[in-house]
């Protein structure tokens, strides 16, 4: 049995710089027509010639017509209406960070207030230019994502034509926030679809499931089941690979980032499948991007079939997500 997706897009993705970046992006490149690449550089991205310059690289690095990235800009500081109008042809979304809650985000931002961020997203609103969130609090770490939940309702409220994406949604709660406003959509990833956090502590220490937002209960896994499997117009997949070398996570101060650019389609395409909503797979994996951020991306047609493999243990010097284990869908090259 072999199934075909148009122009699968992955919008929250990390492919590094350098060596890095030449070792990983063709695993994205090959899969996908698109992705949303973040800002989390060091220094991190924020102008346009820093963004370009990145673009560049990534072309390089992956080397085909049918593979677009899609550029962020880091937030740091207000950003006005002429800096936006310059930006827009180099970006597709401007990412918040909050400080210190992610790798490389300590330049984020110190607090969220709302009034304080009205010029940039009044301005970010008029020129229709999404807000992507990193939304996690600084506070106990399973509570992180469901402490935001206010400030994505707040944001949400005072800029009703700002499109907000959630990224990476790990809660129950984020969820339900999500229904809450039209302005609000969401990323999801394969790894808070699939694992919870027994996966990453439940038995022996697992570094290589470790990641920002923790993956979490049963329960949270389970409505984010649910809401991927209804078909939610306002959910699209967003792997948020994020690779580091295998001696920073096997570590004694382990990375947070997991490695599932060379497996998501796969097991995406197993999850779906199981679940008999295999019809479903195109519009989480592109379709919905596309009408969320106005998107056309190239052409690029990938192949899957129901054919058993062994991920590798090692990429590079890095271990993917679902090392050495089975997987029951393969891409078709
Ligand atoms: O686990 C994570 N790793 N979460 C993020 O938000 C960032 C990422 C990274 O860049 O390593
Ligand atoms: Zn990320």
């Amino acid at each position: 049995m072999s199934l075909t997706l148009n122009s699968p897009l992955d919008m929250h993705l990390h492919l590094r710089d350098d060596a890095m970046l030449s070792h990983v992006a063709p695993y994205t490149a090959e899969q996908f027509a698109g992705a949303m690449v973040m800002p989390n550089l060091l220094p991190p991205l924020t102008t346009k010639e820093a963004i370009d310059a990145y673009r560049k690289r990534i072309e390089t690095a992956t080397g085909r017509d049918d593979f677009r990235p899609y550029m962020t800009l880091f937030l740091k500081e207000t950003l006005s209406y002429e800096r936006l109008v310059e930006l827009k042809p180099s970006i597709i979304a401007v990412k918040l960070y909050p400080s210190g809650v992610t790798t490389n985000s300590d330049t984020g931002l110190a607090s969220i207030d709302v009034e304080g961020l009205r010029p940039t997203l009044e301005a970010m609103s008029e020129l229709d230019i999404p807000l992507s969130i990193h939304g996690e609090t600084n506070g106990f770490v399973m509570d992180r994502e469901k402490e935001f939940m206010p400030i994505f309702e707040a944001l949400a409220a005072a800029f009703p034509k700002l499109k907000i994406i959630m990224e990476h949604i790990s809660s129950k709660e984020a969820i339900t926030t999500l229904d809450k406003y039209p302005n609000l959509y969401a990323t999801v990833t394969v790894h808070h679809l699939l694992l919870t956090l027994d996966d990453v502590i439940g038995g022996m220490l697992q570094p290589h499931t470790f990641c920002k937002p923790i993956i979490k209960t049963p329960a949270d896994r389970d409505a984010i089941q649910r809401a991927v499997l209804s078909g939610h117009p306002k959910i699209m997949f967003g792997s948020d690979s994020a690779p580091h070398p295998k001696e920073k996570k096997e570590s004694a101060a382990g990375s947070a980032g997991i490695f599932s650019a060379p497996v998501v389609l796969p097991l995406l395409a197993d999850f779906f499948d199981r679940h008999g909503k295999l019809d479903l797979l195109q519009g989480f994996v592109s379709d919905h991007a596309q009408n969320i951020y106005g998107i056309t991306p190239p052409e690029h047609i990938v192949t899957l079939e129901k054919a058993e493999w062994v991920v590798p243990e090692q990429i590079f010097d890095v271990v993917p997500l679902f090392a050495g284990q089975k997987i029951s869908y393969r891409l078709v090259k």
